[in-house]
């Protein structure tokens, strides 16, 4: 029987860490950090998101703000709002939530960011740097993971780790990360030949499919270390990650579960994220960061 690797606790942890940093920047900057998040419609999910995490940065000390613009915003007016934030001194963070309306291209949204100030790390310019391995701002959601496996004490250098789905938000930038800790690196997905005795084959296997329970416990090696990205709604409703949690904890040393797994440390990440953008724009360099 496994350990269930509790996000939500460690998550805590970090959000005291990235309060004290963010009091620390507010004494001598004379203001708090301050990340503007961008919501387009009225999507239910998004909503919920959003707000917490406005709710989350009030609690660690940065200023949160949470624009919603109306569905029908073109896609030329979503970029102006970002281009206004750029401008705005007082602005270290800036986050446009997805998805966004069909008829707006999320990648040219993303490309007019300031790169400095992008605390998701989508921008082309952050992807180029975390690919080179150098210091820029990185994805929440993966960086989270990395977060996670520390916390456990997991090793990573030498495993082989399997990470299953490759969108640039999680599933490559999470491979980037591994690769750098010198793990041997792993990308599978839709196309990928029999799945299953790959993932057997993973000390660590990180899964961001968007499938419910697809990832079985006899797809788990013994003794494996499991992250579930996945947020799905099973057939009865039911919150579900992409990896069947109980099946899995029999064979696994630790799975994340779903809710309160790899989530909470989405947000915390965000915070940090936010954080370290305030502290690299006043010029403090990042290896001064205790973070
Ligand atoms: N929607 C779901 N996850 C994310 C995320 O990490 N960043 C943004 N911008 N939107 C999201």
């Amino acid at each position: 029987m496994g350990q269930i690797l509790d996000g939500k606790r460690i998550a805590e942890s970090l959000r005291a860490t990235v309060a004290r940093a963010a009091a620390d920047f507010t004494d001598r900057m004379g203001r708090p950090p301050g990340l503007e998040v961008v919501l387009v419609g009225e999507d239910p999910a998004s909503s919920v998101y959003v707000r917490n995490k406005a709710r989350a940065c009030e609690a660690a000390g940065i200023r949160g703000v949470v624009h919603t613009l109306p569905a029908s915003t073109s896609e030329q007016a979503l970029i102006a709002r970002v281009h206004a934030l750029n401008e705005q001194p007082n602005v270290d963070g800036i986050l446009v939530q997805l998805p966004v309306p069909a008829h707006i291209e999320a990648d040219r949204v993303f490309d007019a960011v300031d790169a400095a100030k992008d605390v998701d790390g989508f921008h082309p310019l952050n992807a180029g740097l975390l690919f080179e391995g150098r210091a820029g701002l990185v994805p929440c959601t993966p960086w989270g993971c990395m977060r996670l496996l520390d916390a456990a004490q997991i090793e990573v250098a030498g495993k082989h780790a399997v990470v299953v789905g490759r969108s640039n938000i999680v599933g490559k930038p999470a491979a980037m990360l591994l690769l750098q800790r010198s793990a041997t690196v792993t990308m599978a997905h839709s196309k990928t030949r029999n799945l299953p005795a790959l993932c057997r084959d993973a000390d660590i296997l990180i899964a961001a499919v968007g499938r419910p329970e697809m990832i079985r416990g006899d797809w788990i090696k013994p003794g494996a270390v499991v992250l579930d990205v996945g947020i799905n709604r099973n057939d009865e409703s039911k919150l579900v990650g992409d990896v069947a949690f109980a099946e899995a904890l029999e064979v696994a040393a630790f799975v994340t579960p779903v809710p309160g797994g790899v989530g909470p440390m989405t947000i915390a990440c965000l915070l940090e994220n936010t954080v370290r953008a305030a502290w690299m724009r006043a010029g403090l360099p990042p290896s001064e960061l205790k973070l």
